[in-house]
């Protein structure tokens, strides 16, 4: 098959955004706009991309290196002016050019398949992408002659009342043989010559010389979506957001409200998981099935073993095992591990620590820095007291330790196996295996002053 090339517009400034990182460099549920764009193009089968760059350019071939290739426009001069800078780079290529705007990542690997497909069909050497909407606003109107067939696009500006009423609109998507847009391209102005170079008159042009044109208009005009402001960021975010979860109820999850749940499409999650409200689940997470997530948990870069509970927590770089209980309300932080059938209880932290088959943290500790066996049961308020203010030191807890509430384990500490503290016990020294270390009790009993009365 002919070969395909792309060329990217994204020189534009992005005056909206009030923002000094490039525009298409914002994230959308975690990952740069730009990325969706080159992810469909990889999708579609588009053997090269060309990407015009102009405004804060470093910063985006920083971002992007050897993915893509990079034509400058100096001065953003039109969407025309953008796409002859791209020329040079397309000098012995006669296949097939896709235009496409580095602003809209919305457009589905089948719409856009779907349009290459039909362009290649109509036999056509120019092809438009369109899409009908109720309120158009400054998007450039498709002009129609009354048999259908395109006749020109005219801005908004440009457009008079009438054709301000058509809800036909140009999304900024074309196809064209290369061979033919280096013949049109300098018939829709020089440089200088105007204030902006319109891309959109290819069309009428086109049209005049009796090309055919061949137009197909987007199945769901949202993928058309251009970002302009954060508050087209938001809104795209929530079409992503809605694919992702329909792809995540499709196989098989549990989503209580797609509304406001905000999975990233990086994660993975095991069919009969159920997420409840108010989660974000982010980057390389991996849940298993069976989970309960949630409500309000924000789960990031962990693993979660099937069958557990992780309800109101949060969890950054964490490995929890198999039918665990996290929380309300505890944060596992970087480094967490645990083994199957354990407990992280309420208002429970824990970082860089693992964490033994069947062992309970229930209520109000930290754990850091600490190795904990099985079946260990750590009492209420219990501190790993792992840093003296320069460094970090560890806690090493062995199989069945009982530990009373309030325990104060002044690392570096080893509790051997069985042993027990006493409630409020200050751990100073190593506990051997089997042995009870009890201290601190509130021996002196002294009498206070009253207050006085009034
Ligand atoms: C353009 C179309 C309009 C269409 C709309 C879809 C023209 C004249 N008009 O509008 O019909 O409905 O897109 O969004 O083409 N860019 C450059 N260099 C420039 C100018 C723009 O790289 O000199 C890039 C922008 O970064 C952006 C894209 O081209 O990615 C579209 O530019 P924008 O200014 O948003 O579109 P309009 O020209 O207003
Ligand atoms: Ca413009």
């Amino acid at each position: 098959m002919e070969q395909l090339k792309a060329i990217i517009l994204a020189a534009g400034k992005s005056k909206r955004m009030k923002t000094k990182t490039p525009k298409i460099l914002h994230p959308l549920m975690g990952k740069p706009m730009i990325d969706y764009v080159l992810e469909t193009c990889n999708k579609v089968g588009i053997d090269e991309a060309i990407l015009v760059v102009g405004h804060e350019r470093e910063k985006v071939m920083d971002y992007l290196g050897e993915r893509v290739k990079y034509a400058l426009q100096e001065d953003q001069m039109g969407t025309g002016h953008a796409v002859m800078q791209a020329m040079p780079l397309l000098e012995d290529f006669s296949g097939n050019v896709i235009i496409l705007c580095g602003d809209m990542p919305l457009f589905s690997p089948g719409t856009l398949a779907n349009f290459i497909s039909l362009h290649r069909e109509s036999e056509s050497r120019v092809s438009l992408l369109t899409a009908i909407m109720k309120d158009p606003g400054k998007l450039g109107r498709i002009v129609r002659n009354k048999d259908g067939s395109v006749e020109k696009i005219v801005e908004a500006v440009d457009a008079t009342p009438d054709e301000l009423k058509i809800n036909e609109v140009n999304t900024g998507t074309y196809i064209f043989d290369a061979d033919y847009l280096r013949e049109i391209l300098p018939t829709i102005g020089l440089p200088n010559v105007q204030k902006e170079i319109y891309l959109t008159d290819t069309i009428a042009i086109s049209r005049e010389v009796g090309e055919k044109i061949f137009a197909m208009s987007c199945p769901d005009y949202r993928e058309s979506l251009g970002v302009n402001s954060r508050a087209d960021m938001a809104k795209a975010s929530k079409v992503i957001r809605e694919r992702i979860n329909h792809d995540l109820m499709m196989s098989g999850v549990t989503i209580y409200d797609p509304d406001n749940t905000y999975v990233e499409e990086t994660v993975e999650i095991g069919n009969d998981t159920v997420i409840l409200p108010g989660c974000m689940i982010l980057g390389k997470t991996v849940i298993g099935s069976n989970c309960v997530i949630g409500p309000n948990s924000r789960i990031n870069n962990s693993k979660i073993g099937r069958g557990s509970i992780v309800n109101e927590s949060v969890l950054n770089e964490t490995e929890v095992g198999e039918d665990n209980q996290i929380g309300p309300f505890a944060h596992m932080r970087s480094g967490s591990k645990t083994d199957r059938l354990v407990k992280v209880g309420n208002f429970v932290e824990t970082k860089k620590s693992t964490i033994g088959e069947d062992t309970k943290i229930s209520h109000l500790s930290y754990v850091g820095d600490a190795t904990v066996g099985k079946h260990v049961n750590i009492g209420a308020g219990t501190i790993t007291c792992n840093y003296d203010g320069e460094r970090k030191h560890p806690t090493l807890i062995r199989d069945n330790v009982f530990i009373g509430s309030n325990t104060s384990l002044i690392a570096p500490v080893i509790l051997g196996e069985g042993a027990r503290t006493g409630a409020g016990a200050v751990v100073r020294k190593d506990i051997p295996d089997w042995t009870l270390a009890v201290g601190r009790p509130a021996r002196n009993i002294k009498k206070l002053k009253m207050p006085e009365d009034g």
